[in-house]
């Protein structure tokens, strides 16, 4: 019998503390008409540890998917921002949520997330495991120069979960994932130091991967830009999301769009995107979600899911 892996709940968390746009403005040159037109962000949220954000999505997407976590045989965790260069967040995470089996982090930026969806698929698929937590969670704050206006006004803290579990249907109908060293100084964060960003080039490429990454992905699935239901990009600016819906010849209606209240979240971008859509009744059983990231390195991933976690 194939073994394949469905996605049976979800979840999110982000800090309490809301930063909006106009508490930017006389600190920073820049203004709320700035942000918003450049980037479609209008607020974001700071505060929290990764570890706090991870647990809280964590044990939100088993509530959701309907186990107990002891059921949980791994949990991996995306992150660019452990709490500790050792051990990996996802150990700590793990015994405050309450799972069985092991646990590791997994670090792919800001394409993180999808990485690691296809990283869980891979391990229930090759039955090694039957019951996987795949978290993002990300505090970007911690990393931001809060003076560069450049990159403070973007990144943010958050996390979302999903629950992977074994399945007869194979769900996760195609996946790419991608890297190009090469691209390391466009975007990076040294060691004790804050991130670093060419905005422009960045922004450039990340359109680029983006489509090309998507269309490989659907081209593996069988199936045409036509037949997704919903789009979850990474969600770094609404331009780069509208450009590259367009080129894919996806309806901009058809992305989910949370940036507006999250900014970047990194890792929590995506799965933030995808609970924001399944809590707002965006998806039925059956539909075709197509999962898109781009991050440093430059990293990118996408992959096609059927959707049947809607009760
Ligand atoms: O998670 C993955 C990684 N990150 C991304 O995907 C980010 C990708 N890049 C972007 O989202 C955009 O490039 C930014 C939002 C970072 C910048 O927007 P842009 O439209 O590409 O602006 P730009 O870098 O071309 O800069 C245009 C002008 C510059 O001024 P001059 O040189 O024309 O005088 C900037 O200094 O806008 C200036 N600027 C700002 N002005 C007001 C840059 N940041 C700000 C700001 N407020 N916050």
């Amino acid at each position: 019998m194939a073994i394949g892996a469905k996605i049976t709940g979800w979840g999110s968390a982000v800090p309490e503390k809301i930063v909006k746009n106009s508490d930017f403005e006389g600190r920073l040159e820049t203004s709320d008409q700035w942000i918003v037109e450049r980037t479609g962000i209008r607020e974001r949220r700071w505060g929290g540890t990764t570890t706090s954000l991870a647990v809280e999505a964590g044990a939100a997407a088993i509530k959701s998917a309907g186990l107990s976590p002891s059921e949980i045989d791994l949990v991996i965790l995306s992150t660019t921002t452990p709490d500790q260069t050792t051990p990996a967040t996802s150990s700590v995470v793990s015994h405050l949520i309450g799972t069985s089996g092991g646990a590791f982090d997994l670090n792919a930026a800001c394409a993180g997330y999808v990485y690691a969806m296809v990283v869980g698929h891979a391990m229930v698929a090759t039955g090694v495991n039957k019951k996987v937590l795949v978290i993002g969670s990300d505090t970007l704050s911690k990393i931001t120069d809060m003076e560069d206006r450049g990159t403070a006004i973007l990144f943010a803290d958050g996390a979302g979960a999903v629950v992977l579990e074994s399945s007869e249907r194979d769900d996760f109908l195609g996946s790419e994932l991608g890297v190009d060293g090469a691209a390391q100084p466009i975007l990076y964060c040294d060691h004790g130091s804050y991130l670093r960003m060419e905005g422009r080039e960045v922004f450039k490429k990340a359109v680029r991967v983006m489509v090309e990454s998507a269309e490989i992905a659907m081209k593996k699935a069988g199936i045409t830009a036509d037949d997704i239901s919903l789009c979850v990009p990474h969600q770094a600016n609404l331009r780069i999301i509208e450009s590259a819906c367009k080129r894919l010849g996806i309806p901009i209606e058809k992305a989910a769009v949370c940036l507006d209240k999250y900014g970047n979240t990194s890792s929590g971008s995506v799965p933030l995107a995808l609970a924001d859509a399944a809590d707002n009744g965006r998806l039925s059983n059956g539909d075709l979600v197509l999962f898109s990231g781009f991050g440093a390195g430059m990293t990118w991933a996408s992959s096609v899911v059927r959707w049947q976690a809607s009760k």
